[in-house]
């Protein structure tokens, strides 16, 4: 078993587990991820998703340096098409997902942790994309989620360079949001709240935040028509009433 999946009440957490090389994937664990993540992504009862590394070292180290060094182009392609398909669930499944970074989160792990909707970093963790020292470049969606997060300046500098940061640096460019130890801890604790808030009202949240600059107009369409829902009804008179809302998803 190389990725596990164990549930806290509402919450998944997914463990990325090969540690004799500080959680870098290769395709029988990228595979079993992406495997998972599809699985959870469907899966009603689980309201939020947290990502992490086993081990004391490592989120995930990257893609498996020796493995993609026998690909062919063809091979490549579909090596990159799998990490593709990973991130772009993280970043589109209809529930929130939290990446809890222990460690080294380098090239397909920054990646990785870049699909996912909000990334905490533990006081030891090191993130970038180290790609260009490699000869090659992000393949996994790092040349525009990392732009879209920090901005074009820091992703060219971090992408050109190979240089990673640490958890205080990721944090003045806004890789994460907070440093906490154990983020563990601090993922979960943020992953239960967002299970208790109405699933209707943010997975329209996070589909309107994914959406380009030039989606305003629909913005404005979906927040309207959200006002139709029991749980748009429920959440503005629960306030009025001075209550805790009770979401039903519809
Ligand atoms: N692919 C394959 N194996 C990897 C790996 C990767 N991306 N990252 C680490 N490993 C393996 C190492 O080869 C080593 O295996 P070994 O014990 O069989 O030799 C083991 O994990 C431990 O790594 P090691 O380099 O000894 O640890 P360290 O603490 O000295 O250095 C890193 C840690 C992360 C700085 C270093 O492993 C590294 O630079 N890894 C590659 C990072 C990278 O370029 N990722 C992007 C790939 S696109």
């Amino acid at each position: 078993m190389t990725v596990d999946v164990a549930r806290d009440g509402a919450v998944a957490v997914v463990t990325i587990d090969r540690q004799d090389a500080l959680n870098a994937l290769d395709v029988e664990t990228l595979t079993e991820l992406r495997d998972r993540l599809r699985e959870l992504g469907a899966a009603e009862d689980v309201r939020a998703v947290v990502l992490t590394g086993a081990g004391e070292k490592a989120f995930v180290a990257g893609a498996d340096i020796r493995y993609m060094s026998g690909l062919d182009v063809e091979q490549a392609k579909g090596w990159g098409a799998l990490g593709h398909d990973a991130a772009r669930l993280l970043e589109t499944m209809p529930k929130p997902t939290i990446a809890a970074i222990n460690g080294f989160a380098l090239g397909g792990g920054c990646e990785l942790a870049l699909g996912c909707d909000i990334r905490f970093a533990s006081s030891r963790a090191k993130l970038g994309q180290p790609e260009i020292n490699l000869g090659i470049v992000p393949g996994w969606g790092g040349t525009q989620r990392l732009a879209r997060v920090c901005g074009i300046g820091v992703a060219k500098e971090l992408i050109f360079t190979g240089r990673t940061v640490n958890a205080e640096e990721a944090l003045r460019i806004g890789l994460v949001t907070a440093i906490a130890d154990p983020v563990l801890d601090r993922a979960l604790e943020t992953a239960h709240e967002l299970a208790g808030k109405s699933r209707l009202a943010l997975s329209l949240a996070k589909e309107l935040v994914n959406m380009s600059p030039g989606a305003l107009d629909h913005e404005s369409q979906e927040f309207g028509a959200l006002f139709s829902s029991e749980d748009a009804i429920e959440g503005l008179t629960a306030f009025a009433g001075k209550r805790a809302p009770k979401f039903v998803g519809r």
